[in-house]
This record gives structure tokens, C-alpha cells and sequence, in this order.
């Protein structure tokens, strides 16, 4: 997968999977399935850090996490999330902050909203960085948006998000990821464009998903929203490994001759 091939993907209906991915080892095990990309997301802030929101994600913990990524993820497309207000200072700054995350192995980055990103896009987009648009619910602006919210419910934030899609097309960005929009809203969007969307709470006629890797392996069992659906419960079965290690410690039963070093 390269950037060309989202916008085939969507001329052809092929459907895009999108999964976060934060480390070396689950990397390694996304390279092994037919995933098409992955997102080095600013929410490690909070599945990986445990903070309570994605406003503590910083640029070098983005690094850190893309470059963790880059070594195990094969030929994988990455797309690293900037963060909070990594492009919001002058344009040599955001520059900056889009190469030390692309140097650190992204090969694409995202940023959030469309309001004043539109010339940052373009010249990251003319500079060689294809560039993920981020629209309906932003996290990064959670505050701003007085909390974790469906968006675009009423006439007038429809239409700003319709016109806010059309804005980062223009701008650039090789696909657009629509978070907690009402359906018929993404549809539209979806048919509009020319250009990809990724949703995720977008319900079915997006062109792609993304979900974040612990939701989709059940492993988040505090934090359950209506669009995130659990494709295997890993926690209870993780758990159930690590009892039986330790029973199998506690009981002598492990380890066996097999796993000794003779003399
Ligand atoms: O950081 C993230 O996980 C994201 C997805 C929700 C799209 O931006």
C-alpha cells in the first residue's frame, strides 16, 4: 500500500482497514495481516500512557512510538498523528515538527480540523508529505467541543463539515478521517469527495475504518463507546494465560526438560 492506492482503493469500492499501532511487537503482528495501513495515533497518549485525553501526547512521544513502529512493521504504510498544537505555531515550526515525525518513520502524517491547516497542508503536501485530514470529532479540541460528542447534528455543523472536507481535499490530503459523525452525514461526505474517508463512528459507507487496537482485540475494559466492537475478547483470554503461568509456576509444572540448559 502507498498513497496512490488510496485513491484507488476508492475509485474500485475497496474498502480501507485502518488500525492503530503503538509498538514493536504489535507492529510486527499487523505486518502478518492484510491490514492496509497503520496510525501511529496520538490517543498512545492514553492507551499506552494511560492519560485521560490525547492533549498529552507529545512530538517526541509520537517519535518515539512511529520509530518503534517503523522497525517491526514491515512494508506497511504508516501515517503518525501530530500533536496537540504541534502545527498550530509558525509555519517553519510545524515544518519541523512534520519531518522529525516522518524522519522518525512515518511515511504520511494526520492532523486534526481544517480551520486555519489549509496553507500547512498544502505546503507540507508540495514539500513531499502526504498529509491524513481528521474531521467531526477531534480530540485534540475536546475542550473546545465541550466533551466527547457526536458532531455535525444540527444543519449548520453539517455544513461546515462538508465545507471543512472540501478545504483539506483542496489543500491536499490524500484521505480525510471522519470521527462520531451521523451516518447519512459521512455518506454525503464520502460521495462528495474525491478523496478517501476513513471513519470510525461513521457508520458503514465510508470508505474505510479505523479502530484502535485494543478496542478491536477487546483488551480496553473501561472505556466501551457505541462504534467500537470488540472482534475477540483478549482480555479474559490474556488474563486466563497469565494465570495458567502462574499456576504452572506455583505448581512446579513449568518449566520442563524441555526448556533447561544441560551442562
Ligand atoms: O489517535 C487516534 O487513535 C485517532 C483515531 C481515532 C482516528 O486519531
Amino acid at each position: 500500500m502507498n498513497v496512490l492506492d488510496f485513491y484507488t482503493k476508492k475509485q474500485k469500492g475497496d474498502k480501507i482497514s485502518m488500525i492503530t499501532c503503538y509498538d514493536y511487537t504489535s507492529a510486527r503482528l499487523l505486518a502478518e495481516t492484510p491490514v492496509d495501513c497503520l496510525l501511529v495515533g496520538d490517543s498512545v497518549a492514553m492507551t499506552m500512557h494511560g492519560y485521560k485525553d490525547t492533549l498529552s501526547a507529545t512530538l517526541e512521544m509520537m517519535c518515539f512510538h512511529t520509530s518503534a513502529v517503523s522497525r517491526g512493521a514491515g512494508n506497511k504504510f504508516i501515517v503518525g498523528d501530530m500533536p496537540f498544537l504541534s502545527y498550530r505555531k509558525s509555519l517553519s515550526k510545524n515544518v519541523t515538527a512534520a519531518q522529525v515525525l516522518m524522519q522518525a518513520g512515518a511515511h504520511a502524517v494526520k492532523l486534526e480540523c481544517a480551520a486555519g491547516n489549509a496553507k500547512l497542508v498544502r505546503h507540507l503536501t508540495e514539500s513531499g508529505i502526504p498529509v491524513m485530514g481528521h474531521l467531526g470529532l477531534t480530540p485534540q479540541s475536546v475542550y473546545a467541543l465541550g466533551g466527547y460528542k457526536v458532531q455535525g447534528k444540527t444543519q449548520e455543523s453539517a455544513a461546515r463539515l462538508k465545507e471543512d472536507a472540501l478545504i483539506l481535499q483542496e489543500a491536499g490530503c490524500f484521505a480525510i478521517v471522519l470521527e462520531c459523525v451521523p451516518a447519512p452525514l459521512a455518506k454525503t461526505v464520502t460521495q462528495q469527495l474525491s478523496v478517501p474517508t476513513i471513519g470510525i463512528g461513521a457508520g458503514p459507507d465510508t470508505d474505510g475504518q479505523v479502530l484502535v487496537f485494543q478496542d478491536l482485540l477487546g483488551l480496553n475494559q473501561d472505556f466501551k463507546p457505541k462504534f467500537v466492537k470488540a472482534f475477540v475478547n483478549g482480555y479474559e483470554q490474556l488474563k486466563q494465560g497469565i494465570e495458567t503461568y502462574i499456576s504452572a509456576v506455583k505448581s512446579g509444572e513449568f518449566p520442563q526438560h524441555e526448556h533447561c540448559f544441560e551442562n
